[in-house]
């Protein structure tokens, strides 16, 4: 039986006017950041369109690129599916980025009102299930095909020294990528863009570190050059930094930890009163 015929038999659209659109199967690639990948990603969906007429296929992207994934999947919701099989395009699909989908999903529901269809998660091309051998014999063969590339040898170009006063490190450390991290950073690139935040104000630059110290706040991110430490952030309170700290020059006291020399824990987790 092929999905469309046993997902579309089981599924339970929210209404019967949607029932053409049981069925969700969302494609989750990591970045597009041109107008190539992009289309790429287009090509993709319409291809597993063609194999799945029977159900809505669309596509996002956990880091840089556009629509992300809640974006993608929050559609879907809207649109009334039943189900949604997140499909990744992902190798590899660290066991990390299951659990931090995992935490972001949950967190997306708190937020949405409609109906919330059942969503299942794949589990991606693992070499040990054997699946991606013809694939890997495909590309194999293709790598084989193509042209020698032309490489010239050249001196490097140069660099511009950096103008942006602020630096926003993410932490993408174990801890901080089961706590959601990936996506943090996904809704940090965007807004860093839509916010023109590397030219506003004195300007900022990002990027993902590896583990920052206070894995017990993850995720967690740090502003230099005062070097804040901000804990138990999700993306209102990225939003928050961005604008507190970066636009404002003003830290965000509600979601800073400062060094107190004893072991800290989120305040989220000690509890009314605390
Ligand atoms: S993994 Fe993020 S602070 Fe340790």
């Amino acid at each position: 039986m092929s999905i469309d015929d046993n997902h579309m038999a089981s599924g339970s659209p929210c209404n019967g006017a949607q029932a053409a659109l049981a069925i969700g199967i969302l494609l989750v690639a990591r970045a597009a950041v041109a107008a190539a990948p992009f289309a790429e990603m287009v090509q993709w969906a319409a291809l597993a369109q063609k194999r799945h007429p029977a159900a809505r296929v669309s596509f996002g992207f956990v880091e840089q690129g556009e629509p992300s994934v809640r974006a993608a999947l929050m559609e879907l919701c809207a649109e009334g599916v039943g189900e949604v099989l997140i499909v990744p395009l992902l190798l590899p699909f660290e066991p990390s980025m299951r659990n931090s989908l995992g935490r972001m999903i949950a967190r997306w529901r708190v937020d949405y009102s409609g109906p919330w269809p059942t969503i299942r998660l794949g589990t991606g091309w693992a070499p040990e299930t054997g699946a991606p051998s013809g694939l890997l014999d495909q590309l194999v063969a293709a790598a084989a095909e193509a042209e020698p590339l032309s490489v010239k040898a050249a001196r490097p170009e140069g660099s511009l020294v950096p103008a942006q006063h602020h630096r926003v490190l993410l932490c993408a450390g174990g801890p901080c990528t089961q706590a959601g991290a990936l996506l943090l950073w996904q809704h940090l690139r965007a807004r860093q863009d839509e916010w023109t935040l590397r030219q506003a104000g004195s300007g900022m630059m990002s990027c993902r570190t590896t583990c920052l110290g206070p894995c017990a706040l993850a995720p967690v991110m740090q502003v230099w050059p005062d070097g804040t430490i901000y804990g138990g952030l999700d993306e209102a309170g990225v939003d928050a930094v961005l604008r507190g700290h970066i636009l404002n020059s003003q830290p965000v006291d509600a979601l800073r930890y400062v060094p107190t020399g004893h072991k800290q824990r989120l305040r989220s987790d000690e509890g009314p009163g605390r």
